[in-house]
């Protein structure tokens, strides 16, 4: 396998950041008027504008030209044709299956992929059908007014960020609720107002090993038995997704009331599957529908558009120009729409805990930088936050501003005023101010010459930070289908072009495993000297005060 590092596009990039990084967006973007032109893609529902990165067409066709060396679109192929791309688990990479991306004759471990998938879909349109009209009854006979999803991770965060996204498109059929944190208070919070006779749990599980997942739904199995004061109450009111049929049985749950997953499809990118049930709860089997049909959308133009022109890989793309060869360490995620919010978090364990990672394909450590630190919060609340650090620090931090044409909750006066902020900032992160501009702009303003020396420096934007600006026409399920799927796929570019083994998380299980032995010196009191004195005097603090 070849050093990516050895590749001579990847050569050719370390030579032109050298020559390019010295030079500033306002003078790129004087010299082309074409610029926006050259540098953005529309898609039926999203426009991708990148010109405001610090590129020119050499730079771009020189990234194309690695993700060809790479030999991107022959991976791509692999991944839709379901061969085993994620190596260190031998899984197959198939999410895209759940939206009816795939050959309906693609076979896995001797299984049609797509009749698995269907039957499925089926499963879960007639559970919420029933749930939704209140045919599914309690223990005491009474309707479901309440979901409660027990879920972490990927179990979590996907359908929760769904769910807050599209919470105008649901009829309150039901309410749904999310637990994930061991933290006892959170799901003492959510139980509190509910009724235990009309609550339905679902434990999402891919593995059903998960011990805070455990925790949990052992703790709502106690809640329900001390209201119904009969074990098999947890028949009627737990339903489980999971990859583990056995261990979800053994909690009490119905093998009819288990919802199916699968080996290829990781956790961080499974809410296309059965674990997007509170979604399709939540809003309608038609709307989780279209959901699925806006990321296959997503599929499609990822499958099909030329490197030059496909939005993921462009993404990707960028990333890696911002980060591997400019050096760049985060990338900011800001949503101008309040239905976003929970985006950010979503993309932290979709790109971090994908390619998070410090050796290649063949267990070798890698020589270059790989995926930057994801963080961001919603437009505006960041603005009177963290901002500052965006215009001013001396860390660039590129940005991705999502925004829509039209709000999913108009009110009068508002979106206006929200976007013209969304579009202001990505121009002044780009323009930026000299010293000599704010200098002409203090003494227009009557400054005295004392009051501009000592102001001046610290009024001074350097610009020339890079911003990608995604605007959708709204969001709806499709679209928000599609705008999840777009961050798959540039995960997965990412993944090919740093040679990082995207789908496992191996890095999680050390920490996994050190919790449970300390859970049991918790348990009984008495401190392994084995620990080093940090962890052991702190486990001594915290035993000594309790
Ligand atoms: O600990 C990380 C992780 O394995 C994630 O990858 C996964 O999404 C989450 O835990 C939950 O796992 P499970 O669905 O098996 O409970």
């Amino acid at each position: 396998m070849l050093d990516r590092q050895t590749l001579a596009s990847w050569k050719n990039l370390v030579k032109l950041a050298e020559e390019k990084k010295s030079q500033h967006m306002n003078d790129l973007f004087s010299a082309d008027e074409n610029r926006f032109a050259k540098f953005s893609i529309e898609l039926p529902k999203m426009l991708l504008d990148y010109s405001k990165n610090l590129i020119d067409s050499e730079t771009m066709q020189a990234l194309v030209a690695l993700a060809k060396e790479c030999d991107l679109e022959n991976w791509r192929s692999k991944m839709f044709a379901g061969e085993k791309i994620n190596s260190t688990e031998d899984r197959a990479v198939l999410h895209t299956a759940l939206r009816g991306s795939v050959s309906e004759k693609l076979q896995v471990n001797g299984e049609n992929i797509s009749q698995q998938v269907n039957q499925q879909l089926e499963k879960m349109s007639e559970f919420v059908e029933k749930v939704r009209q209140g045919q599914w009854l309690g223990y005491s006979g009474k309707r479901i007014t309440d979901i409660v999803n027990i879920g972490v991770g990927g179990s979590n965060l996907g359908p929760q960020m769904v769910t807050e996204a599209l919470k105008q498109y649901s009829d309150h059929s039901v309410n749904v609720h999310y637990v994930s944190n061991v933290d006892g208070a959170q799901i003492a919070e959510i139980l509190r107002p509910l009724e235990p006779e009309k609550v339905l749990f679902i434990v999402s599980s891919k593995t059903f090993t998960t011990t805070e997942t455990m925790i949990n739904a052992k703790t709502a199995i106690n809640w329900l038995t001390a209201a119904s004061f009969d074990e098999k109450s947890v028949a009627k009111h737990f339903v489980a997704v999971t990859a583990n049929v056995e261990n979800a049985m053994s909690l009490g749950i119905k093998q009819e009331n288990i919802f199916t997953m699968w080996d290829w499809v990781g956790g961080r990118f499974s809410l296309w599957s059965a674990i997007g049930l509170a979604v399709a709860l939540d809003l309608g089997f038609d709307k989780f529908e279209q959901l699925l049909a806006g990321a296959n959308v997503m599929d499609n133009h990822f499958k099909s558009a030329t490197l030059e022109h496909n939005m993921p890989v462009i993404m990707a793309l960028l990333s890696v120009w911002n980060t591997t060869f400019l050096g760049a360490k985060s990338q900011a995620i800001l949503p101008y729409d309040q239905t976003l919010h929970m985006l950010a978090a979503y993309l932290q364990q979709a790109e971090m805990e994908s390619n998070g990672k410090s050796v290649n394909w063949e267990g070798k450590e890698i020589g270059y930088a790989t995926v930057p630190s994801i963080w961001g919060e919603l437009g505006i609340n960041g603005q009177h936050a963290f901002y500052q650090y965006l215009h001013q620090s001396n860390n660039v931090v590129p940005a991705d501003f999502i925004g829509s044409v039209a709000s999913v909750t108009p009110v009068k006066g508002h979106h206006k005023t929200l976007m013209a902020n969304f579009f202001a900032q990505t121009q002044a992160l780009m323009t930026g101010v000299n010293e000599q501009q704010v200098r002409e702009d203090l003494k227009a303003k009557g400054r005295t010459q004392d009051y501009i020396d000592k102001v001046a420096p610290h009024k001074v934007h350097k610009g020339n930070r890079p911003t990608n600006t995604l605007l959708l026409k709204r969001i709806d399920p499709h679209s928000l289908g599609q705008l999840i799927a777009l961050y798959e796929h540039k995960i997965f570019v990412q993944g090919i072009i740093l040679q990082i083994c995207s789908f496992d998380q191996w890095g999680v299980e050390l920490g996994k495993g050190l919790a449970a032995n300390i859970e049991q010196e918790l348990e009984t009191g008495s401190v392994a000297v084995t620990h080093d004195c940090s962890t052991k005097q702190l486990m001594n603090y915290y035993l000594n005060a309790q």
